[in-house]
Order: structure tokens, then C-alpha cells, then sequence
């Protein structure tokens, strides 16, 4: 829906580009006409004056129509025109609305080293868009400028802009800590906390200041049912993390994550250590949590990409190559690179 907006608003102003020139070119020409006009009813003047007086009427006449014409004509394009910029105006607002991450001309160097070249991306809300491209890519790097993770690596250098809802997370004034409360992380290792399986999932909330047990114990509860893993654990509430699966633990920290309600997600290969099982459990909780929550995901599996994402963006030595519909990406992809990634030619 987004991309067929964001086409529309851009179809108008070509053809907003194209109404203006007609309207200069009419014009010239309207203008032309009427300067041979002037110098013809000039001349007829002339002779008018020598004893003709009706063809001077004639000429004045046919002046004053072309005029008249020029006129109602040039308000037609001009009323025309106003009415289409103000509804590609809109077309791209409602296509803005649908964006939740803007990112503009990103660029990330680690020292010396370019991970992200020049990438814009828009990624919409409650969608899941899966990035995809070989090792060493830029996918990790891109994930990690969402929710300002790269700013704890020493030597970074961001350039360009991203924005969440509209606000430039790299602006003046940005809380950092809100901003990871809002943007979730889960890694490729399950990453619990040497806690019990409750105070891993209660973590976030208390530290948000929740303090009320009981409240609490419904955050967990919604929290474990919402990551598909209550059934699983409700009876092991106390355990130690550790004593889970590394299928359970992973959706214990998906379910640590949602604890703070967050509106983004990032998900960099959370299944690429897990069992098949575990696997289809991961994808479908992730296609219920888009319901709510905006997803980017990193994978390398093609098929979890094609089977779970909405929009898949393709990354090649940190350039952004292609970003499309997943179906049109994995059936027919317009760069060349693309294809031969998805055909298993290269990466
Ligand atoms: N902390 C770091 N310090 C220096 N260079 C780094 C760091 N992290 C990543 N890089 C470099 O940045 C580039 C992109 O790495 P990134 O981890 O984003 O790739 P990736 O696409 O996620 O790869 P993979 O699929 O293997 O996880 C690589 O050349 C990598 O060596
Ligand atoms: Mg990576």
C-alpha cells in the first residue's frame, strides 16, 4: 500500500512537471499569436486609417477572442495544476503517516572501515521487513543505527539521518534510553540474564519504575503469552533462565523485549541457532506480533525471508541495492545482483 502511495505522489508530480511546461509552451505560443496579431492589427491600422474601417473591427475583434481565450485557458492549467499538488500533497502525506523508519543518505564508517554507504531506506509501520545480502554486508550495522546501538562501539562515525515517526533520533535532545525502550533488540544468541525466568521478563518494567507485584505478574503473564512460550514455562516461572532450551530462551528475551511495550522490534538471524521446530515458532509469533509492532529482521535464510516478511531490502557491501514487495523481490527483483543473490550465484 505504502509503496503504491509513494509511486502515486511521484507519478503526479511528474505529471504535474509535464502539466507546467505544456502551460509555458501554450502560452508561448498564445503569446507568438498574438505578437503577429499586434503587428498585423498594427498594420490594419494603418490602412484602417486609409478608409477601411471594417476590417480593422475584424482585427480588434479576433484580438480581443484570442485574448479572452489565452486567458480562461491559462486559468484552466493554473486551477488544474494547484488541484494536483495539492492531491500529490496529500497522497504523500498518507504515505509519511505509514512510515516508521526514514532513513536518508546513511552513512557509518568504524574507523577506516565504510560499513554503510550512502543508505535510504523507509520501513513501514506494522510490517515486517526482512534485510538480506551476504556476510559482512552492513545489515547488523544498519539494525544496530535504529536503535543508536552503535554509538556504544568506539570509533564510529554516523552521517545522514534517521528518523522514527517523523523525529531525527541523532537530534538534539534525544533521551537514548527512551529511544531503546521504544526500539527492542533480540540477537542472533539468546542473551537471558542469569536470572529466574520471571526476573528476566520483569526486568525492564521494574526498572521503568513498576514496582507493584502484582502488576508485575501481569506484565510477565501477557508478556510470556504474547512471545508463545506460557504454556512452556508458566510452571517454571522461578527456574533459572539458563534451565530453558535455547528455542525457550529465545523467546523468553522476545518476551523480555515486548515487556516494555515497545514499537519496534529488531531481530538480527533470531532463529539461525534453533531447531526447525523452534524455527516455525519464532516465525509465527513474529507474524503475530506485527499486528502491533513494526519488525526488521535479519536473516540469511531466503525462505524465512520470503515466508515471514512483508518488504525485503537486499544489501551488498554496505549499499542498499534493492527494496521491494518480498513476493516481487524473490520472483522477479529488478537489479541484476539481486537476482544472482537470491539464486544462490553469489554470497
Ligand atoms: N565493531 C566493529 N568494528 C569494526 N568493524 C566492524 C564492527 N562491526 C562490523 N564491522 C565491519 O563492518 C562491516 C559490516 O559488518 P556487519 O556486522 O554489519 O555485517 P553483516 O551484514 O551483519 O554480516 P553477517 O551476515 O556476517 O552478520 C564488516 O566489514 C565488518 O567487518
Ligand atoms: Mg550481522
Amino acid at each position: 500500500m505504502n509503496t503504491f502511495l509513494k509511486n502515486m505522489s511521484k507519478y503526479l508530480y511528474y505529471i504535474l512537471l509535464i502539466l507546467k511546461t505544456q502551460e509555458n509552451v501554450f502560452l508561448c505560443k498564445r503569446l507568438n499569436v498574438e505578437i503577429v496579431n499586434t503587428h498585423s492589427f498594427s498594420k490594419t491600422l494603418k490602412i484602417g486609417h486609409g478608409g477601411r474601417p471594417d476590417s480593422l473591427y475584424r482585427n480588434v475583434n479576433s484580438l480581443h477572442f484570442l485574448n479572452i481565450n489565452s486567458i480562461n485557458i491559462s486559468i484552466n492549467f493554473t486551477i488544474l495544476y494547484i488541484n494536483l499538488n495539492f492531491l500529490c500533497l496529500i497522497i504523500y502525506c498518507l504515505y509519511l503517516i505509514n512510515i516508521k523508519i526514514h532513513t536518508d543518505k546513511l552513512n557509518l564508517h568504524y574507523d577506516k572501515v565504510q560499513a554503510l554507504k550512502d543508505v535510504s531506506l523507509d520501513i513501514e509501520s506494522n510490517k515486517i521487513t526482512a534485510l538480506i545480502g551476504p556476510s559482512g554486508c552492513g545489515k547488523s550495522t544498519y539494525l544496530r543505527t535504529i536503535n543508536r546501538m552503535n554509538d556504544l562501539i568506539q570509533g564510529v562515525k554516523i552521517k545522514g539521518t534517521v528518523k522514527i515517526d517523523g523525529i531525527d533520533i541523532y537530534g538534539k535532545g534525544i533521551d537514548v534510553v527512551k529511544l531503546r525502550r521504544r526500539v527492542g533488540m533480540v540477537f542472533q544468541k539468546s542473551n537471558a540474564f542469569p536470572k529466574s525466568v520471571f526476573d528476566n521478563v520483569a526486568y525492564g518494567p521494574k526498572i521503568n519504575g513498576i514496582k507493584n507485584k502484582n502488576r508485575l505478574t501481569e506484565i510477565v503473564e501477557t508478556s510470556l503469552q504474547r512471545a508463545a512460550i506460557w504454556n512452556e514455562v508458566k510452571d517454571r516461572l522461578n527456574e533459572f533462565a539458563f534451565s530453558l532450551s535455547g528455542g525457550q530462551q529465545q523467546r523468553l528475551c522476545i518476551a523480555r523485549a515486548l515487556a516494555v511495550n515497545p514499537e519496534i522490534i529488531l531481530m538480527d538471524e533470531p532463529a539461525s541457532a534453533l531447531d526447525p521446530i523452534s524455527t516455525a515458532k519464532i516465525e509465527e509469533l513474529i507474524f503475530e506480533l506485527k499486528k502491533s509492532i513494526t519488525i526488521v529482521i535479519v536473516t540469511h535464510n531466503l525462505q524465512q525471508a520470503a515466508r515471514v516478511s512483508d518488504f525485503c531490502a537486499f544489501f551488498l557491501m554496505g549499499e542498499l541495492i534493492e527494496l521491494g514487495a518480498s513476493k516481487q523481490i524473490f520472483t522477479a527483483p529488478k537489479d541484476e545482483r539481486t537476482q544472482n543473490y537470491i539464486t544462490g550465484r553469489f554470497g
